[in-house]
């Protein structure tokens, strides 16, 4: 049975358009008995509808604003802007050698949501100085309300109403959190190969390790934390669809790019990792990023050193 997201089927966009489409409450809930999970059925059977049973667009975005509030109180609670930093700041520093340490570069973060991690680095600037910030995201209502937050925290970032597929934005480094489980099959390719053909230098994707402990560890944070069930519910199912070691390098590895997984499962503490993230970069910059990121280059892997008999899995 296919694991899915409440908050994937009741946010519905055209592609092309950008423009929200209506979505009917019953064929959501049918589809959800179908895949086998009556909770989230329920879930969606108490959400509002007009007469036509179509959900209630300006509902639906409170609850998506909502939901990620809460989600941005556990990516404080866990940390993971200092976590993300641990990569990106190397990264950086490693463009900033290779860019004779002149340049202005832009971090553009995709399916942003709430935009957490651009507002977080845009209070810190842990990137140090001249890194453009931005987010994108498909759905509209956060885009408006990360704006909104980012303007009355007087911070200097912005934020694109867009589709991964067809980035708004060009890149010096493109990243993610939390976005890559929404991505199956090719679709998780054609994400990389984008921008593997714009003219960023890398990309840092960071999500849920597909530890066995994840969706155990995913049910303790969102029930303790988080109050509304379709936060709960995602939380838990985003857990049990992250990708594998080998999906991630599999899908990375695409022309122009050198994929490399940071602290693959056999290298990392399953009590101590959440997210993590696959990196493709430019081959030139693997050595200036080893030796920028120091000892904790060699929890940087690529699939050679994954394949190899004995190695960590
Ligand atoms: C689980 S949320 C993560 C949000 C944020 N990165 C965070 O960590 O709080 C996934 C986000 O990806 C966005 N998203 C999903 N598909 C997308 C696409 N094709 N293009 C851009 N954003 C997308 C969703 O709208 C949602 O905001």
């Amino acid at each position: 049975m296919p694991h899915l997201e409440i908050s994937d089927l009741i946010t519905v966009t055209d592609p092309l358009s950008g423009a929200r489409l209506p979505v009917r409450r019953g064929d959501v809930v049918r589809l959800l008995q179908e895949s086998g999970d009556p909770r989230a059925a329920r879930i969606v059977a108490g959400l509002p509808a007009g007469r036509d049973d179509v959900l209630d667009p300006l509902a639906v975005d409170r609850l998506m604003i909502g939901v990620h509030t809460e989600m941005q109180r556990l990516s404080e609670e866990l940390r993971i802007g200092e976590r993300l930093v641990h990569v990106l700041g190397p990264l950086f520093e490693a463009i900033r050698e290779i860019a004779g340490r002149r340049g202005r570069f832009r971090l553009v973060d995709i399916g942003s949501g709430l935009g957490y991690l651009v507002r977080w680095l845009a209070a810190t600037g842990a990137l140090g100085p001249n890194v453009e910030l931005i987010g994108v995201d498909l759905d509209a209502a956060l885009v408006a309300e990360a704006d909104r937050l980012a303007r009355a925290e007087g911070l200097d970032c912005r934020f694109v109403h867009g589709n991964a597929f067809d980035l708004p934005e060009i890149a010096t480094v493109y990243v993610s959190t939390g976005v890559l489980h929404h991505f199956r099959g090719p679709a998780l390719t054609e994400f990389f190969e984008a921008q593997a053909d714009s003219q960023a230098l890398a990309f840092c994707h960071f999500d849920i390790a597909a530890t066995r402990l994840a969706p155990v560890g995913a049910w303790m944070f969102h029930r303790a934390r988080m109050r509304h069930p379709l936060g709960r519910h995602d939380g838990v199912v985003s857990a049990l669809r992250a990708h594998t070691d080998d999906t991630l390098l599999r899908a990375a590895t695409v022309p122009g790019i050198r994929p490399l997984l940071y602290e693959p499962r056999g290298l990392s503490n399953p009590f101590c990792t959440t997210l993590r993230p696959v990196l493709g970069i430019r081959p030139y910059l693997e050595d200036p990023l080893r030796l920028a990121m120091g000892r904790a280059s060699r929890r940087l892997v690529g699939a050679e050193q994954l394949s190899r008999p004995g190695a960590a899995r």
